[in-house]
C-alpha cells in the first residue's frame, strides 16, 4: 500500500507506548485513527494529546478479549467516520515475569487472552470487513523478539508471542493476493508503559499468580525500557513496511546475531541424526506431490 492517506486505522492498545506512537505517526499522516483501550483514563489523556495535534481521532474503551464487544466498537468506529476499517494494528499486549512451575491458570488465561486471544479476536472481526470492503487494507500486529524462543521468566508471553507470529505468517501466505497486507514488528525493548502491565490485570487473574510485582524488579524492568526505541520512530519502521509491503519488521538490529545464533542452535538439532538418504528424499518426494495435489484442490496447507 503506497498511500495511507485518508484510511481509518483501529489501533489496540492505543492509549499507551507502542500503539500511542502508531496513533500519532499514522494520524500525521492523514489517517483517521480509532484507538481503542481498556483504561478509559488513559484513553481520554491520549484522545485529548491526538486532537491537540489535529488528528481525526475516535477513542472506544475496548477489552479486546471480548468478541461480542469487538463487533459494535467496529460498527461504532465506521459509523463515525463513514468509511470501513482498512489498516487494523493488533497493538495491545500484557506481560508478567515469574517461574513458569509456579504458574496459574489465571497466570496463562490473562496473558494468551489478551495477547493471542485478542489478535484473533480483532482480525475475526475486521478482517472479514477489509475484504468485503474490496478497499485493499493491512494488517499490522505486534509480537515480540521474546516470541522466537523460550524464557525462563517470561514463558507464557513467549509462548503467545509465539503463536502470533506463526499465526500472522499464515496470514501473509494467503492475503497479500486478496489485496490485504500483513506485517508483522517483533520488538525488543520501546520506551513505553510496560512494565505496570501487572496494574491493569483485571482482579480475576490476580489469584495465587506467579507474576513477581517485586518494585525492585518493576524498577528495573522501568529503566530497561527506558532505554529503549521511541515508540515515534517505531511506528515510522511500521510505515516503512507497509509502504513496501514487507512482513518482517525487525528494527532492533542489536538483536540478530542473538536471533542468528538461536537458529543455528536449532538447525544442530539435526546434526544428531544421520537417518538414510534414500529414505529421507523418498519422505520429501511424498510430501511435495501431496502438496502439489492439495494445492489443486485448492486448500493447500
Ligand atoms: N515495550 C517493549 O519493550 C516491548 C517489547 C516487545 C514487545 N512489546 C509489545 O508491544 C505491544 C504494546 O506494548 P507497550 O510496550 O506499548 O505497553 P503499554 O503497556 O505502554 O501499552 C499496552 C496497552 O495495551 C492496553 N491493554 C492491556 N490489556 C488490554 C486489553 N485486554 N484490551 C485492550 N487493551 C489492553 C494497556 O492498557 C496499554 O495501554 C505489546 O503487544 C507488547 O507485548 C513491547
Amino acid at each position: 500500500m503506497e498511500d495511507v492517506t485518508g484510511r481509518v486505522a483501529l489501533i489496540t492498545g492505543g492509549a499507551s507506548g507502542v500503539g500511542l506512537g502508531q496513533a500519532r505517526v499514522f494520524g500525521r499522516l492523514g489517517c483517521r485513527v480509532a484507538i481503542v483501550d481498556v483504561r478509559q483514563e488513559a484513553l481520554d489523556e491520549a484522545e485529548a494529546a491526538l486532537r491537540v495535534e489535529g488528528i481525526d481521532v475516535h477513542a472506544v474503551v475496548l477489552d479486546i478479549r471480548d468478541r461480542e464487544a469487538w463487533a459494535d466498537v467496529v460498527d461504532g468506529v465506521e459509523e463515525r467516520f463513514g468509511d470501513p476499517v482498512t489498516l487494523l494494528f493488533s497493538t495491545a499486549g500484557v506481560n508478567g515475569f515469574g517461574p513458569l512451575e509456579k504458574a496459574s491458570y489465571a497466570d496463562f488465561d490473562w496473558i494468551l487472552g489478551v495477547n493471542l486471544g485478542g489478535v484473533v479476536n480483532g482480525i475475526q472481526t475486521v478482517l472479514p470487513r477489509i475484504l468485503s470492503a474490496g478497499r485493499g487494507g493491512h494488517l499490522v500486529t505486534v509480537a515480540s523478539m521474546a516470541g522466537f524462543q523460550g524464557s525462563a521468566t517470561a514463558a507464557i508471553y513467549a509462548a503467545s508471542k509465539a503463536a502470533v507470529i506463526t499465526l500472522m505468517e499464515s496470514y501473509a501466505l494467503t492475503l497479500p493476493a486478496q489485496g490485504v497486507g500483513v506485517s508483522l514488528l517483533c520488538p525488543a525493548s520501546v520506551r513505553t508503559d510496560i512494565a505496570r502491565a501487572l496494574d491493569r490485570r483485571p482482579a480475576e487473574f490476580a489469584m495465587e499468580s506467579s507474576f513477581t510485582d517485586d518494585p525492585r524488579f518493576v524498577s528495573l524492568q522501568q529503566q530497561l525500557y527506558a532505554g529503549g526505541m521511541d515508540p515515534i520512530e517505531l511506528a515510522e519502521h511500521v510505515h516503512a513496511a507497509i509502504v513496501h509491503d514487507r512482513f518482517w519488521v525487525l528494527p532492533f538490529t542489536e538483536t540478530r546475531e542473538g536471533l542468528r545464533a538461536y537458529f543455528d542452535s536449532v538447525l544442530a538439532g539435526y546434526d544428531a541424526f544421520d537417518t538414510d538418504p534414500a529414505a529421507a528424499a523418498g519422505r520429501a518426494a511424498a510430501f511435495a506431490q501431496y502438496r502439489e495435489a492439495a494445492r489443486r484442490l485448492g486448500d493447500a496447507p
